[in-house]
């Protein structure tokens, strides 16, 4: 791969929290230098590929939409939840997990049902969608976090939420009733950065899918 001059680094949002250490250590795999210095939010490689910004997990659609960030690294719950429509380059093996309907064990349930299935969660754009499409009334309750809480505290008896080793369900006596997608950690492109510079993004989608065994 051609070294571009500082004029040609690629934009792309990162996200801050847990999937970065992972995403930077599987850059470095594949000689992507790319570290943020303390507090700074916009970083460049060593290499002279990309030009990084740290941004947070559900502003990291809104960057590449408006074409700020050409790119981006992000889960395919945040990306469902934007709404906007990207091109989805590669699908990374870190960062797995999945979508599930949680909530106390069966026999804790109350016998007679309410008509709407009553769902606290994060991701309302989802599950709005999800229930709808089965044909399952469904009220939705948004929350920000500790969605656990609802069903303990009495807000909803169910939560659509990720679950990845079960451990937060679990030390909140809650069960997972049904899993409803697997989510996944995808690179994505604005359709109109990737039509202008899809030569030295297609290079870097070859360089970064073989460190990381990823699949398109
Ligand atoms: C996420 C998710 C669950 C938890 C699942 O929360 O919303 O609460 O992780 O992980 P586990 O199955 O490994 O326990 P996060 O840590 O992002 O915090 P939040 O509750 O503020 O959303």
């Amino acid at each position: 791969m051609t070294t571009p001059r500082p004029s040609q680094r690629l934009t792309i949002a990162l996200p801050k929290g847990r999937l970065l250490s992972q995403l930077l250590s599987h850059f470095e795999e594949k000689r992507v230098s790319l570290s943020f210095e303390d507090r700074k939010l916009i970083a460049e490689d060593k290499e002279g590929m990309f030009k990084a910004f740290l941004v947070k997990n559900n502003d990291l659609p809104t960057y590449v939409n408006h074409g700020i960030a050409g790119l981006g690294i992000c889960g395919t719950d945040v990306l469902y939840e934007s709404g906007h429509r990207f091109l989805h380059l590669l699908s990374f093996s870190f960062g797995r997990t999945k979508m599930c309907l949680a909530g106390k064990s069966a026999e804790e349930q109350i016998s007679i049902p309410p008509r709407r299935l009553q769902v606290a969660t994060k991701f309302t754009r989802f599950t709005q969608d999800y229930f709808h499409s089965r044909g399952i009334p469904v009220q939705v309750i948004k929350l920000e976090g500790s969605v656990e809480l609802a069903p303990i505290l009495g807000l909803a008896p169910y939560i659509v939420d990720l679950v990845e080793t079960g451990d937060t369900l679990r030390a909140n006596h809650l069960k997972v009733i049904e899993t409803l997608t697997e989510i996944e950690v995808h690179l994505i492109a604005n359709a109109a950065f990737y039509k202008l510079n899809y030569e030295r993004i297609n290079d870097i989608v070859e360089r970064l899918r073989e460190a990381q065994g990823s699949k398109e």
